[in-house]
């Protein structure tokens, strides 16, 4: 095959909530002013009682099929990235799937924590490159608000509820458009699941709470992000200097600071959302490449690599002409 896995469309959702950093003060010793300056969030939204992570993908979803000029039987294919799925389950996708009426394709759900965006859209690329699919719909979408343990001041603060989907689409190459997908990376190391983990689930019979040991992740952060955005680049025959955009995972502004500066790149060449919805983990990359659109600043053509790690660790970078 000649073709490419292309961006056809993007779109997002935010429950209604924001929930200002000043908010924690009233229960935690915290200040707006540590949040701010240790980890650059200013506010967060959080889903209302019965809002689903489910409801706020199916949202993402209709708005990145509105953005697309599409029909949700145009698809072949959903694949949601989440680890805070509605029920055990059916997946994510599935719900997603009869939420916005898609009664044909196939739908299934991947868990990478914060890269699971980053693994999504990789597996889209290798499903449209096979030919087994023409347009894929991938979503990050998480409420997980709902699995923080409001005692911990050190995670508590960080976290935010949200949804993020794009439609990909399978394009022919010509030789004045290599838009698409050029390049991925994905990398993971078990031994380091004791930094970023919920302390329960299904095998476990409990439900459980996010344990992170965040200044030991901020470590591996900057290191391991620059090298898979630079073994993405490599791979796709490019350089540094070739990037327009950085959309990163928004956990923290000093870790986006400090690969962007690892990178040799300036600020102005990076989308910066968490200050506006925290770290939603795998819905942080689709909600600022949506938001980053929206704001002019992510237009066709531009080269855009991406690049998140999470709990397991898991990390990953991913090259595309939009
Ligand atoms: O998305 C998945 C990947 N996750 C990440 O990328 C997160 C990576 N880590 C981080 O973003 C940062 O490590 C944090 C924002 C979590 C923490 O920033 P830090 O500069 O690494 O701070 P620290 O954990 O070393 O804590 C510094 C101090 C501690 O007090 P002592 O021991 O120095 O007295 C903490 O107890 O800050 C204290 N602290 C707080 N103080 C006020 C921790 N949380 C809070 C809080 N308010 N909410």
């Amino acid at each position: 095959m000649t073709g490419r896995a292309v961006v056809k469309g993007i779109g997002h959702y935010l429950p209604e909530r924001i929930v200002p950093n000043a908010e924690f003060e009233a229960t935690l010793e915290t200040s707006d002013e540590w949040i701010r300056t240790r980890s650059g969030i200013e506010r967060r939204h959080f889903a209302a009682e019965g809002e689903t992570t489910s409801d706020l993908a199916a949202n993402a979803a209709r708005a990145a099929l509105a953005d697309a000029g599409l029909e949700a039987d145009d698809i072949d294919a959903i694949i949601v990235a989440t680890s805070t799925p509605d029920l055990t389950f059916p997946s994510a996708a599935t719900m997603v799937q009869s939420k916005i009426g898609m009664t044909r394709g196939f739908a299934f759900d991947v868990q990478a924590v914060c890269a699971g965006f980053v693994y999504a859209l990789c597996n889209a690329n290798a499903l449209i490159l096979a030919g087994q699919a023409k347009r894929v719909l991938i979503i990050g979408a998480e409420t997980f608000s709902r699995i923080m343990d409001w005692s911990d001041r050190s995670t508590c603060v960080l976290f935010g509820d949200g949804a993020g989907a794009l439609v990909l689409e399978y394009q022919e190459q010509s030789d004045d458009d290599d838009r698409g997908i050029l390049a991925v990376d994905l990398n993971s190391d078990g031994r380091f699941k004791d930094l970023l983990y919920v302390d329960g689930g299904v095998s476990t019979h409990t439900t459980g709470h996010l344990r992170m040991q965040g200044n030991q992740v901020f470590r591996h952060a900057v290191e391991k992000l620059t090298q898979a955005a630079e073994t993405a680049l490599e791979k796709a025959g490019l350089e540094n200097k070739d990037v327009d955009w950085i959309v990163p995972h928004q956990a923290n502004i000093r870790i986006i600071q400090g690969t962007a500066k690892k990178m040799g790149l300036p600020m102005e060449n990076v989308v910066v959302t968490v200050q506006d919805h925290g770290n939603t983990s795998a819905a942080s990359i689709p909600l600022a490449m949506s938001v980053g659109k929206a704001r002019g600043q992510i237009k066709q053509g531009d080269l855009i690599v991406t690049e998140a790690i999470g709990g397991g660790l898991a990390w990953g970078a991913v090259v595309l002409r939009w």
